[in-house]
């Protein structure tokens, strides 16, 4: 009697312990891995935030609100976690939207795909009006700046009040890259175009998205107005100095100065003869 009870129950705990554990399998093939709203938003401010915004307007990407009603989750997914497979491969809708952006492809950020699915739940609950998008810098945040004071810092006659190296270290821009700017980065001429004005380089610069840019500046990040005058000054090099106009007054007076060098050699060595003639012929009178 009492042996029959207890196998009972031993067996209607086995089958408890069964469904549970299938309860739990069910669960975790159902969501991937960990895969959260919070997640993504602490994502989005650290890796997405340099070139978009959420309802706030095109920044050097296009503003991500409404983007998981306009885009397929499959595409989303993997259009995050790897652009640059998706451009290589030619996808449509990607070589659609890398024109229109300044052909300015969006960089492959390394996440994983918990990270990707995390920002993916961020975005859908923002759009689904769960969760309230991020408060990010506008147009209007970037204030006029001296172009004068900008390329001072750029080159470093003036430091960075939080001790961050001058840009030139590793940067050219316009006429200044033949005075010996920095090659590790890329020559800065057209950088204000190519980030579409002040403000998405700001934002670019406050959350540089890419590994030497990141290592200096998350550390020792510009003041307000040390990037207010930086943007002047980048703004004025895209609009006077390309570095190609920059070299033909260059070119013009080395051949200038070529020609002045040639005529006075002339001159002098025309000179020096008659003088050296002049002495031979009185030598030959007095001999
Ligand atoms: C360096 C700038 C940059 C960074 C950083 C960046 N993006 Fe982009 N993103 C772009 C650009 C530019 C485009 C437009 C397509 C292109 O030109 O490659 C784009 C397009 C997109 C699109 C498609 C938008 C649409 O309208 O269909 C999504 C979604 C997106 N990015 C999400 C993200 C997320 C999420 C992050 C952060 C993990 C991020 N991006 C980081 C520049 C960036
Ligand atoms: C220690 C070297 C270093 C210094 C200093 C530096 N940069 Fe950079 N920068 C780079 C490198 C390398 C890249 C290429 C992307 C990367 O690896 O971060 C880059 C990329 C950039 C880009 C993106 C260019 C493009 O064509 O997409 C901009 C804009 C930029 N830097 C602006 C600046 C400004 C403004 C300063 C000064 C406040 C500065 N950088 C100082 C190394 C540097």
């Amino acid at each position: 009697m009492a042996l029959s009870r207890l196998r009972s129950i031993a067996l209607a705990s086995l089958v408890f312990a069964a469904l549970l554990m299938a309860a739990l399998f069910i669960t975790v093939e159902a969501a991937p891995p960990n895969q959260s709203a919070d997640e993504g938003a602490t994502l989005f401010k650290e890796k997405c935030v340099g070139c978009h915004t959420i309802g706030s307007g095109k920044l050097v990407g296009p503003d991500l609100k409404g983007v998981t009603q306009r885009q397929e989750k499959a595409w989303l997914l993997s259009w995050i976690q790897a652009p640059d497979k998706m451009l290589a491969a030619g996808d449509p809708i990607a070589t659609q939207l890398l024109k229109e952006y300044n052909n300015l492809p969006m960089p492959n950020l390394g996440l994983n795909e918990t990270q990707v699915a995390s920002l993916v739940a961020y975005l859908e609950g923002i759009d689904a009006g769960t969760i309230a998008a991020p408060v990010l810098p506008t147009a209007a945040a970037v204030p006029e700046g001296n172009s004068v004071i900008g390329k001072e810092l750029f080159t470093g006659v003036n430091r960075f009040q939080n001790g961050g190296p001058p840009c030139m270290g590793c940067h050219s821009v316009g006429g200044l890259g033949a005075l010996g700017g920095g090659a590790l980065g890329p020559d800065l001429t057209t950088a204000f175009d190519k980030y579409g004005g002040a403000a998405g380089l700001v934002g670019f610069l406050n959350a540089p998205p890419t590994a030497t840019m990141n290592a200096v500046w998350s550390r020792q990040p510009l003041t307000a107005d040390e990037q207010a005058n930086l943007m002047a000054f980048l703004q004025s090099a895209t609009a006077t100095e390309r570095p190609v106009e920059a070299l033909v007054p260059l070119t013009v007076l080395a051949i200038v100065g070529a020609l002045i060098l040639i005529v006075v050699a002339q001159l002098y060595w025309r000179k020096r003869l008659v003088s050296v003639r002049r002495a031979m012929v009185t030598r030959s009178r007095i001999s």
